[in-house]
């Protein structure tokens, strides 16, 4: 039925009406990309657009979808936007909820989110963002889950499914979409935009398993990323969009570019003018030009230079069409428009609450010397920092229709926690940043107050006063929510040098000392892991921050959370993952002449799956249920975990890997499994991993996927430092 309307619906339509449906533009309401182009509205009128992004509310995308309900074919719009961390409802930026080791509540907030998109209009998310990074100078880490391959698979599948729904055309169900296919996480120097370049074993081992799951899960659409992939950018790289993502993997829904990406293979030097551009990437397999105007522009002249066939045109818009028929557009255009329902879903309590909870979940404990957290409800407590009462840094970047003002603050979030009991001092104490040039690189408009220094120094005095008033200081302190996302690299990732300024000098009145982070990125703390009692790491929690952060300051939650990304002692470590191969001359600190550095050492600050808890977890020995698998069966890997400590809590317990003589190179160890588990102070529990083959399986020498036999180690622990080890062997 679906193939024979939207059949029949092409047979109807003229060339300029089909290249119509592969042109998505932007409306004015946001901007997210570097140029906007004024008369969208009329593009709308004339058939000229078949879809449209930053443009949401039931009224406005009903006053859009009305204006394209009069063309010839009243062809519905389909509207998308970057729905990356909640809608209304903003739950934690995605580095941080990948934290909570929880693919339930990953799934959860997606499909939260979209029930509020889909009731405000929308039809599509840009979102699952499933690049690796390894780079923290990138700012675009925080909008993905970090550097672990395996881990990043199972997100990407809870994503999908949480955007998706089973169904399509139930209501509250939007596209997802797969992005930045591909590599966009390995980009050189950790600077936005900038070029990869990548072994084929490298991308099929590590990098593209997450796209992959996603396509698995059945996700709608998918968007090419902006840098080349071997010396072809993606937007034009046939091997990319047909070979690999429709010969290889099956996908069959739409592939979008980035924002002017086709444009940009005139800049990137492969295409000369804009119609080479738009053949290249019609013929690489890009179905819709998002923002760049160069299917509107040049694809008819293309179809009659027999540069791109008919046949060609009619599977791109065959694709597009069939999402608008799966959404249930062809039989409703309106079902996505009903202010009623708006009102209804949008930030209902049901939704605070989870995000509440997840944002808790989300929250790493770094550093608690001598149990100074959980703080006493209790004394004078002093709260100093520029991220303490910012409401629009609590949402993070990308939160796009999110709305900063039904943000809780920190400092909100202390005085909702604790009675009149407990006196509560504020001040500010310093500006976000001293560096007023990136300040203005950072945000599209610098906010006055972060761009004026003049009185910086009075600011810092009355916060050493107020904190000297106080039985203890809670410090926040990090980056603005524009300091992480796109365009938003940094050479330097530490804590601005007029926060440290800051934080050294309320440190030197000798008070305790909680330092609360807020970042998009894991970030350089040598100095603050050296002096500072407890060290919170809350990423940018979203609309409920403030309460979620103190539920954990005052131990109404024991904090759980795992850092999903390696934070580096220096940049110069950088790049710095946990599941490197092992080199020739791997570190020995007695021989000069093994890999090191001589002026730091190899490890990390925090390791990857590193979290600590206010109780204690004990470990017993690994026990293996054999020595010896073989290739049909499996082995149990199984120890006690004990809640030593005083207090209940979670604990993520990790299963990694290593296979210790390949055909190739192997990592040093790889996650392949986590349970997270419930334990009330005393007890104990055994907790039992099965091995797969499929656990041990890679791209040999001759890119086969396969298990090879011999020696394997199987490491579980509390991170991928702290680990018990056992070996046994595959025949
Ligand atoms: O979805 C985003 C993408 O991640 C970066 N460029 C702009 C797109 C649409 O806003």
């Amino acid at each position: 039925q679906k193939e024979q309307f939207i059949n029949k619906l092409l047979q109807r339509m003229t060339l300029q009406e089909k290249i119509g449906q592969l042109n998505l533009l932007t409306s004015d309401m946001d901007v997210t990309g570097p140029f906007m182009k004024p008369g969208y509205k009329k593009d709308i009128e004339t058939g000229a657009c078949g879809a449209i992004f930053n443009a949401y509310t039931p009224q406005y995308t009903r006053q859009l979808q009305e204006m394209a309900l009069k063309t010839r074919l009243k062809i519905p719009l389909l509207f998308g936007y970057d729905v990356i961390h909640g809608h209304k409802t903003i739950f934690p930026i995605p580095l941080g909820e990948a934290c909570t080791w929880d693919m339930a509540l990953m799934q959860k907030s997606a499909r939260i989110a979209a029930v509020e998109a889909s009731a405000d209009g929308l039809h599509w998310t840009y979102s699952p963002m499933v690049d690796i990074a390894r780079d923290p100078r990138w700012g675009r880490v925080a909008e993905g889950v970090g550097e672990d391959t395996w881990y990043g698979m199972q997100v990407a599948k809870a994503k999908v499914k949480g955007y998706q729904g089973t169904d399509l055309s139930a209501d509250s169900t939007v596209l997802a979409c797969v992005k930045h296919f591909a590599l966009y996480g390995a980009i050189e120097a950790g600077r936005d935009y900038n070029t990869v370049d990548m072994s084929r074993r490298r991308m099929y081992q590590e990098y593209l398993p997450p796209y992959k799951a996603a396509v698995d899960a059945g996700v709608a659409t998918v968007m090419t990323s902006f840098n080349e992939i071997d010396g072809i950018p993606a937007t034009g790289n046939k091997w990319l969009l047909t070979d690999l993502l429709r010969e290889q993997w099956g996908f069959n829904g739409f592939v979008v570019t980035d924002y002017t990406a086709i444009n940009e293979m005139i800049a990137h030097g492969v295409a000369e003018d804009e119609l080479e551009a738009g053949a290249l990437a019609m013929n690489a397999g890009v179905d819709m030009d998002m923002q760049g105007g160069v299917y509107a522009g040049q694809l008819k002249k293309l179809v009659e230079q027999k540069k791109v066939t008919m046949q060609q045109i009619d599977t791109a818009v065959y694709r597009v069409l069939a999402a608008k028929y799966d959404l249930g557009l062809f039989s409703d255009p309106f079902r996505y428009c009903d202010p009623a329902r708006a009102q209804r879903e949008i930030m209902r309590p049901a939704h605070l609450q989870a995000a509440r909870e997840i944002a808790k979940r989300s929250i790493v404990l770094l550093k608690n010397e001598k149990q100074l957290l959980p703080l006493r409800k209790q004394g004078t407590i002093a709260v100093i920092g520029p991220l303490a009462n910012s409401q629009r840094d609590m949402i993070g970047n990308w939160s796009a229709a999110g709305d900063a003002s039904k943000a809780v603050t920190l400092l909100q979030g202390i005085k909702n926690k604790l009675g009149s009991g407990v006196k509560i001092l504020y001040e500010q104490g310093a500006y976000i940043t001293g560096d007023t040039g990136m300040l203005k690189k950072a945000l599209q408009k610098p906010r006055l107050e972060t761009a004026d220094t003049a009185n910086a120094a009075q600011m810092l005095n009355d916060a050493v006063s107020l904190a000297q008033q106080a039985d203890v200081v809670i410090m926040a302190l990090g980056e603005s929510q524009g300091m992480s996302g796109e365009a938003a690299s940094r050479s330097g990732i530490g804590i601005p040098d007029n926060q440290q300024q800051l934080l050294k000098a309320v440190y030197a009145t000798g008070k305790p000392v909680v330092l609360v982070l807020m970042n998009g990125r894991p970030l350089t703390l040598e100095w603050e892991d050296a002096h500072i009692s407890a060290i919170l790491e809350t990423w940018f929690l979203g609309t409920e921050a403030g309460n979620a952060i103190a539920d954990v300051l005052f131990g109404d939650y024991n904090p759980a959370g795992k850092i999903t990304m390696t934070f580096p002692r220096n940049t110069g470590q950088i790049p710095i993952y946990y599941n490197h191969r092992s080199t020739g001359r791997p570190l020995n600190p007695d021989n000069k002449y093994t890999s090191k550095y001589l002026d730091v050492s190899n490890d990390p600050l925090y390791p990857f799956g590193y979290g600590l808890s206010y109780t204690k977890f004990t470990y017993g020995p690994l026990q293996l249920s054999s020595r010896q698998m073989s290739r049909g069966g499996q082995l149990r890997a199984s120890i006690q975990v004990s809640n030593t400590g005083g207090y209940d809590g979670e604990e993520v317990v990790q299963l990694y890997i290593r296979d210790k003589v390949g055909s190739v190179t192997r990592p040093v160890k790889e996650l392949k499994g986590f349970k997270k588990i419930f334990l009330e102070k005393g007890q104990s529990t055994t907790v039992t991993f099965i091995i797969h083959l499929e656990d041990l399986e890679f791209y040999d020498k001759d890119m086969q996927w396969t298990a090879e036999p011999g020696e394997f180690t199987v490491f579980v622990g509390t991170n991928s430092r702290d680990v018990q080890a056992a070996d046994f062997t595959l025949n």
